[in-house]
């Protein structure tokens, strides 16, 4: 099932999700941020704007944020829970945050990637996102080089 018929609603990140959306994150990477960093993304931090995936229970099976600089997008965060992957969450998700950024002056969006995860690389490159190179060493846990994408 696909998002739009799979009762999946696409909404803004409140202070108030960020508990479920730090357990999401932890379930999904090995360094996770705090629930307080979370909280901050959605109340406090101006240039961050942050969606949810929310299911027909009202449990949230997906966030994605930005934060917007000037004029480029960072997109610092994307995660879908295991059994919620494949219907479309995170490419919407991800349309939905450019679409906004855009409106409000953002001309290029950038990203990092582990090398080894190739679903989200494809997610990416679905947008336009290319390689602009490489941080070596990048991610703690596993020493992993970052992939440096950027879509203009
Ligand atoms: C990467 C991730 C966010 C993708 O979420 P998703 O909601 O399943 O992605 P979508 O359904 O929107 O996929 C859109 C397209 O991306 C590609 N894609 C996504 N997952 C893929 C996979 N596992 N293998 C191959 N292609 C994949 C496909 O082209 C897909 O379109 P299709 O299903 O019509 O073929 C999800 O796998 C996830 O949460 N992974 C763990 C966290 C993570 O790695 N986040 C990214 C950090 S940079």
């Amino acid at each position: 099932m696909k998002v739009n018929d799979s009762g999946v609603v696409i909404r803004k990140m409140t202070r108030e999700d960020a508990q479920a959306v730090a357990e999401l994150d932890k379930a999904c990477f090995a360094n996770p941020w705090s629930v307080g960093s979370f909280e901050y993304e959605a109340a406090e931090n101006p240039l961050a704007d942050y969606l949810v995936a929310q299911g027909g229970d009202g449990s949230i099976v997906g966030y994605a944020g930005i934060w917007n600089i000037i004029d480029e997008g960072h997109i610092t965060n994307v995660a879908v829970r295991t059994d919620f992957r494949r219907k479309g969450i995170a490419e919407k998700m991800i349309a939905e945050l450019i679409a906004r950024s855009s409106a409000s002056g953002v001309a290029r969006f950038t990203l990092e990637v582990r090398v080894s995860n190739e679903p989200a690389q494809k997610v990416y490159r679905k947008f336009g996102f290319t390689e602009a190179g490489y941080r070596r060493r990048f991610y703690e846990d596993n020493g992993e080089d970052a992939i440096i994408m950027w879509k203009e």
